[in-house]
């Protein structure tokens, strides 16, 4: 079964078409970070307007690299949330226009459960159940128990602020560019992730919640105080200050719940620091997609849907930005 997958939650505009949930035919992404990087941050209004634009070529690109036509695509899936509801828009109304021109099912999908999906894509190991979800991403920091396809059990979130938005707060502060994340994670390379003493706020709690916002707080009372610190050094330390913090609390559920397999997704998965160091502390396997689909992607999403195939009448998809898992 071949699945036309498209994903607009955030900045970027995403198409695929994925075969049986796990073998990528094609994958476009077209994304309008260069514009945020300006702006320090997305701008919901101006990410929905490069959207706009993007989706009709990006479509047309996804067709191209398959070598298919529409006659060729079985389904359609579409992130229905969470996401920013502008952009959602964008890929939800493409979706249903689809659907009904084409006249194929439409499935809706969860951009959090599309981002564990990735870890089928191109995995001639796929996951096992039941697994440990640790879901990172810049607006979501969820564990979750998966106890069989399209069946979570929530264990624990962010209290605050997301471990991807501590990346990008934090780096914006050391005056580094937006997306955060990679630009900590570059800085960090060389530098002494023991050099600056940053706290791991509720890492001992007996919950599986997180938060980040401390962390953010301590950062900004260093550069206050205009203390003399390499900037590789202090990214170093906030790398591991994050990686530390989410690590804790997944090794305590994976023991408390007895799992054997750990899967990182979202944005934050791509971060090297927490790949190694999860591979080193855990006991069991860890599985984590290529840094490509472990960011926003439509890939994620199709496959999502093969394996949780169920479509719903065009009229019904509706976006709902603020829905969890
Ligand atoms: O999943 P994603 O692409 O979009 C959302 O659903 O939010 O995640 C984006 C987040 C951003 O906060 C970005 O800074 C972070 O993922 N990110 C990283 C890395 N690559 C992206 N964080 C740490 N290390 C990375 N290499
Ligand atoms: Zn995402």
């Amino acid at each position: 079964m071949k699945i036309l997958g498209i994903e607009t939650s955030c900045d970027e505009t995403g198409a695929s078409i994925v075969q049986d949930g796990v073998k990528i035919l094609s994958n476009i992404v077209s994304s309008s970070l260069p514009l945020h990087a300006k702006t320090g941050g997305i701008i919901p209004e101006v990410a929905a307007r490069e959207q706009v634009k993007a989706m009709v070529p990006v479509l047309d690109k996804t067709l191209e690299q398959s070598h298919l036509g529409k006659n060729d695509i079985d389904a359609i899936a579409v992130t229905y949330g969470p996401g920013l509801n502008g952009s959602l828009l964008v890929g939800v109304e493409t979706a249903k226009t689809l659907s009904y021109v084409w006249n194929k099912p439409l499935v809706p999908i969860n951009h959090l459960v599309g981002h564990v999906y990735a870890n089928w894509l191109d995995n001639p190991n796929p996951p096992s159940f039941p697994n440990l979800s640790l879901i990172v991403s810049g607006g979501h920091t969820e564990l979750v128990l998966m106890i069989g396809h399209g069946k979570f059990k929530w264990l624990g979130g962010t209290r605050d602020d997301a471990a991807g938005e501590a990346f990008d707060k934090t780096a914006r502060l050391l005056g580094l560019t937006y997306p955060g994340g990679p630009a900590i994670q570059k800085e960090a390379v060389t530098g002494d992730p023991e050099s600056v003493n940053l706290p791991r706020p509720m890492a001992d709690s007996k919950d599986y919640d997180f938060s980040f916002s401390g962390l953010k707080t301590a950062v900004v009372k260093i550069v206050q105080g205009n203390r003399k610190i390499k900037t590789n050094d202090f990214a170093a330390s906030i790398q591991e200050a994050i990686v530390d913090s989410l690590l804790k609390k997944t090794l305590r559920a994976a023991k408390q719940y007895k799992v054997g397999e750990i899967l990182l997704a979202g944005g934050v998965a791509a971060n090297q620091r927490l790949r190694e160091k999860a591979e080193q502390t855990f006991t069991g396997r860890i599985i984590v997609a290529s840094p490509k689909l472990s960011v926003d992607n439509a890939a994620m999403i199709a496959s999502a849907a093969y394996f949780n195939f169920k479509p719903i009448s065009w009229g019904e998809v509706e976006s709902d930005p603020g829905i969890l898992i």
